[in-house]
């Protein structure tokens, strides 16, 4: 049998020969600026043993990806009373898009659009103050990555956002009218910013993932991060959601609950076999990473891994 670290060698060499890489996020400066050429991918089994290849050292801007975590306290805070400020629902529009807000009365239709997710940090500020919800998910993450080094809330670009991002900024004043946001406009948005801005490599973040293929507990230390339950739900909306308007083709191509990043992040969770990390910076007409999901495709197919 062809053994996991010669599984991702072969893709990572397939990758290599990639012509066609996409494109950068243009929006937010720094993510235009990165390299297409890199290419990084970390899995660790449920045994906690790593296998890496490419950049998967290097670190990059996990985006999109933060809101499994943003989730993942809001869940622990809240329980299910949460599902009456964001509803559970694929939206099958842009991750940014405005548009069901008007007729859905400012409740988002899941937590990883961004309206859902600005909705999950205002619940995080309103316990936690602006300070503290970035030290609540700091604190989610530090165990369960054993290697911090680099990983860190990247203020300036955090900073570079707020500065243009006036999108985001119509979501929350649109959702506040409704009376779905809580704090001020400027907090709530601030904080979104930073978890946004988080910098990790893949191997950091396969690892910060983990908890998720193993029922909600950290693998490291034996210790409960989720409950079994929530977290089956925020896998299952990983699933319908976590690619926005192509969840649908990740869900046929690949058959796994992923959660992308416009910095070209992907975190994919096989239940109770293995966390995958994987990163090219260059995205697809969708927002998500090109050759993070043609390398997803590949290791199931190598693999057998679809849940399907
Ligand atoms: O709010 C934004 O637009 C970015 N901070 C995150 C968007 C994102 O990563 C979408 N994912 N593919």
């Amino acid at each position: 049998m062809v053994s996991l670290a010669q599984i991702i060698s072969e893709i990572s060499y397939e990758m290599q020969g990639e012509k066609d890489r996409g494109k950068t996020a243009s929006y937010i400066p720094s993510l235009a600026q990165v390299d297409l050429h890199h290419w990084g991918m970390a899995i660790v089994d449920r045994d906690g043993k790593m296998y890496a290849s490419g950049d998967s050292h290097k670190q990059f801007s996990i985006q999109s990806v933060s809101k499994v975590f943003g989730l993942s306290l809001a869940l622990d805070l809240e329980g299910d009373d949460l599902w009456e400020r964001v509803r559970q629902e694929p939206s099958g529009s842009p991750f940014n898009s405005i548009i069901q807000l008007e007729s859905e009365h400012g409740i988002p239709r899941n937590p990883f659009i961004n309206a859902g997710a600005i909705v999950v940090s205002d619940i995080l500020v309103s316990k936690y103050g602006f300070q503290g919800a970035q030290g609540a998910l700091l604190q989610l993450l530090n165990p369960l990555v054993s290697n911090i080094d680099g990983m860190f809330i990247d203020y300036e670009l955090a900073q570079e956002e707020d500065e243009t991002g006036f999108r985001n900024r119509a979501l929350t004043n649109y959702m506040k009218n409704f009376d779905n946001i809580h704090n001020s406009v400027d907090e709530t948005l601030g904080f979104y910013f930073r978890q946004c801005a988080l910098s990790m490599n893949c191997q950091q973040l396969a690892e910060a993932g983990a908890f998720l293929m193993s029922a909600g507990i950290n693998p490291r230390n034996g210790k409960r991060v989720l409950s079994t339950r929530h977290t089956q739900t925020t896998l299952a909306l990983m699933m319908m959601c976590g690619h926005y308007d192509g969840s649908g083709a990740f869900a046929v191509r690949v058959g796994l609950p992923g959660k992308s990043g416009v910095g070209g992040g992907i975190l994919a969770i096989v239940p109770g076999v293995a966390s995958i990390a994987v990163w090219s910076p260059g995205l697809n007409e969708k927002g998500n990473s090109l050759l993070g999901t043609k390398s997803l495709e590949r290791l199931v197919q190598k693999t057998g891994w679809s849940v399907f």
